[in-house]
């Protein structure tokens, strides 16, 4: 596996004149549109990348963009690899550990996510205070232990500064609909029944979703700082359910953009 990752890394660097990365950002289901703020120098697909899974859902689309944000080098995923689409954990969370060897100091990750909170409303954003995991099939530590501890300490996922930094943005700029809370993830890929969303919500979680988790795990094996945010695409609440729809979950999606946009850009600019 470190092999792979190696080779990955080498190939990476070999088409980028080795620009070295000082973020890495995961980009969420129909967030994609930081890209567009990045002044871009390099690009490479997922498909052209050696041992690179390939990503399936037609809506990902599948980049690696190497440039320059808020004035700082960052490489940005536009397109991540989820379980529900059939990869191994491993296959999950293999480009965090290619980041890592190309030299990214923290980790940005967004998602769109249920929201289980009934004080959340759609395209809210809730920045992850912390996670279950619980409810994941697999854990991408699981087997040979390579790049980190094998008992990787879990007290504190979500770096706090980076928390209270993004906060204070909130603030200073008087965002609304900005939360904080506990993100549990799930395998996916249907939706939560109501039984389900209630459960969630008793064992203390205030959004839902099928990513993040896996990379923030593999990352805090390394000792990367994150920071997560997710964007509520649709209210988890059983008394009131509503059909789940893919395009309405996507319009959510857009609508925040422009604010986690300029939460991540203005977050970065603090470091
Ligand atoms: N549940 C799980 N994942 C999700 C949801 C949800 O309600 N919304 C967006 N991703």
């Amino acid at each position: 596996m470190l092999r792979l990752i190696e080779e990955s890394t080498a190939y990476i660097q070999s088409k980028t004149d080795s620009f070295r990365p000082q973020f890495g950002i995961i980009l969420g289901t129909g967030l994609g549109k930081l890209t567009d703020e990045i002044e871009v120098e390099f690009v490479l697909n997922y498909a052209d990348i050696p041992h690179f899974p390939l990503a399936t859902v037609e809506f990902h689309k599948g980049k690696l963009i190497f440039g320059t944000l808020s004035g700082k080098k960052v490489v940005c995923m536009q397109g991540r690899f989820h379980y529900y689409e059939g990869y191994s954990m491993q296959q999950v969370t293999f480009p965090v550990r290619v980041m890592k060897l190309l030299g990214i100091e923290r980790l940005f990750v967004s998602n769109a996510a249920g929201g289980l909170n009934p004080l959340f409303k759609e395209s809210d954003l809730m920045i992850i205070d912390d996670h279950i995991s619980l409810f994941l099939p697999e854990n991408p530590l699981v087997g040979e232990n390579i790049m980190g501890d094998r008992f990787p300490d879990m007290s504190e996922p979500y770096d706090i500064h980076t928390i209270e930094k993004a906060l204070l943005i909130a603030t200073q700029n008087a965002l609304e609909g900005i939360h904080r809370g506990v993100y549990v993830s799930v395998a996916g890929p249907n939706l939560e029944t109501k039984a389900e969303y209630r459960l969630l919500r008793m064992l203390g979680a205030d959004a839902v979703g099928m990513s993040t988790v896996p990379e923030v795990i593999v990352a805090r094996q390394m000792d990367i700082p994150v920071f997560g945010i997710s964007v509520i695409t649709d209210m988890g609440i059983p008394e009131i359910l509503q059909k789940a729809e893919l395009s309405r979950i996507l319009e959510a999606a857009h609508k925040a953009e422009p604010t986690m946009t300029f939460m991540i850009k203005e977050l970065i600019k603090t470091f």
